[in-house]
């Protein structure tokens, strides 16, 4: 972990999960440009590190804790968020963005390995099972919190060219899984001041990170054959993501829990 001071905050934080890259930067910096003090957390330091340095120059002076971790492994994140409330004393919004279908283009049944299968329930899962298990309490303390998770327009199956998905199979029943995590949860914290949200993307290319990397590795046709099958005829921006998450942590949601809020160009 690393970061500025210790002790309680007056400014709203908010933690950022798979913040090294991608979807996570954005979303990081258009929260850091809503006022929000920020923890940062990712598998990889050098990214993390980056989105740090990045955010610090468009918004000076701004708090920013990092961490880097794997999400899915309880103890780690645990510590994690024991050091958000040392650094902090509060956590108003948490951000469950980790995730992904990995690189390994697993398309048959037979080749989805076990390890493969867990490999993607844990990053997109179970990091966001534990993630916010330990920020409820946080939230708890004033009886406010906003958590979004991720989910994918491939909960719902993908048929055709994968583009850029990964392991396709435990990627749909893992975001099918945080789909009923999401609503499962908005429910049982229904009364406590805390809400519980999803954000469904259909393609979206962030300004870097590996989805906008394997978009552009794939050729002229493809990429055309991808974008025309989007209603809207276009991938989306991770500033049009980062907006439907601005809203979801914002205190006039305040009546918006357990909704799946699709993303995805009328993919859906
Ligand atoms: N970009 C898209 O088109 C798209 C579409 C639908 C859903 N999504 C979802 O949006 C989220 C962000 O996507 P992205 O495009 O930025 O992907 P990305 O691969 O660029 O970034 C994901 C980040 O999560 C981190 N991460 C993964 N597992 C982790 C773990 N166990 N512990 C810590 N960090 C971990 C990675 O290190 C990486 O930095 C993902 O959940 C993804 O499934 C993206």
């Amino acid at each position: 972990m690393s970061g500025a001071h210790d002790g309680t905050t007056d400014k709203r934080v908010a933690a950022v999960t798979g913040a090294a890259q991608g979807l996570g930067a954005e979303i990081a910096e258009r929260l850091a440009l809503d006022g929000f003090s920020l923890v940062l957390l990712d598998l990889q330091e050098a990214g993390l590190e980056r989105t740090k340095k990045h955010i610090e120059s468009v918004v000076p002076g701004i708090d920013i804790l990092t961490a880097a971790v794997d999400l899915s492994e309880e103890s780690a994140v645990s510590a994690s968020f024991a050091t958000i409330d040392t650094h902090f004393g509060r956590l108003d919004a948490l951000v469950n963005t980790a995730g992904g279908s990995g690189t390994a283009q697993v398309r048959s049944l037979d080749d989805v390995t076990a390890d493969v299968w867990r490999k993607v329930l844990d990053n997109n899962l179970t990091s966001a099972f534990l993630c916010s298990r330990e920020a409820v309490p946080l939230m708890l303390r004033h009886s406010y919190g906003r958590i979004v998770m991720f989910s994918s327009a491939v909960a719902n199956g993908l048929s055709g060219p994968s583009g850029t998905v990964g392991a396709r199979l435990p990627y749909a029943a893992s975001k099918a899984a945080v789909n009923g995590l999401t609503k499962q949860l908005a429910k049982d914290l229904g009364t406590t001041g805390i809400t519980v949200n999803s954000v469904s993307p259909g393609l979206v290319l962030p300004d870097e990170g590996r989805v906008r990397a394997s978009f552009e590795a794939l050729s002229n046709e493809a990429q055309a054959a991808t974008r025309a099958a989007i209603p809207l005829g276009r991938t989306g921006t991770g500033t049009e993501i980062a907006a439907a998450v601005a809203y979801l942590v914002s205190e006039p949601a305040g009546f918006t829990s357990g909704c799946i809020l699709a993303v995805d160009g009328a993919a859906t």
